[in-house]
């Protein structure tokens, strides 16, 4: 009997909402890479250097804009992890979604699969923060995915002197999300295929 014809790998961008050196987001990310299953890779992209977005500059966006929309572009899915400040997303994350979602009829996220964790000091685990960037979801048109909620809280307790993410509990969720999100995805190019 012929062998089932292997699934094309599906190519998720990961995206921090933070440029801190030591982020828990960032290494929350690099777990997911580790925790991502056969058939799928994740790739993350740091939003260093976005400068702040004007109107008067969205049909002639600064090279990292350029990228960030090519990347968003090329990949399958999105995973964001993004840190809570002041109980919402961290302006240096809105920024870049407002930047490749511009200008009006080219945003890179239109139809792109996406999903949400983060890791917070707090208590609960940005929470309040996710929620706020769901709602972007549904202007930019991203059918996220709703399950698992990956809420990393208290962090600093659930990473190692070395940014290893140790917290069981948050890597067994980790690894539901990123599953759940390549067969999303899978899903939705055989429905538009
Ligand atoms: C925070 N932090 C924070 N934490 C939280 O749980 N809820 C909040 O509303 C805020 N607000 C907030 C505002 C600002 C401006 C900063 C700098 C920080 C703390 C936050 O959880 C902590 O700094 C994390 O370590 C940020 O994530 P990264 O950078 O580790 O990925």
């Amino acid at each position: 009997m012929d062998k089932p014809a292997a699934q094309p790998t599906v190519n998720i961008l990961g995206i921090p909402g933070s440029l801190r050196r030591d982020s828990y987001n960032r290494a929350a990310l690099e777990a997911a890479q580790q925790l991502a299953p056969a058939g799928a890779q994740v790739e993350i992209f740091d939003l260093h250097g976005i400068p702040g977005f004007s109107e008067d500059d969205e049909r002639d966006p600064p090279a990292q804009v350029v990228e960030l929309k090519r990347r968003v572009r090329a990949a399958d899915a999105i995973l964001f992890a993004t840190p809570e400040y002041n109980y919402s997303i961290p302006g240096v994350l809105k920024n870049a979604i407002d930047w490749a979602s511009r200008p009006y009829g080219d945003s890179a996220w239109d139809g792109k699969p996406a999903a949400v964790m983060g890791a917070s000091i707090g208590t609960v685990g940005t929470a309040r923060a996710q929620y706020h960037l769901r709602q972007c979801f549904v202007f930019l048109n991203m059918p996220a995915i709703n399950r698992p909620e990956v809420m990393i809280a208290n962090a600093p307790h659930g990473f190692d002197q070395n940014g290893n993410l140790v917290n069981e509990t948050s890597r067994r969720l980790i690894a539901e999300l990123v599953d759940n999100l390549v067969s999303w995805s899978r899903r939705l190019k055989g429905v538009a295929a």
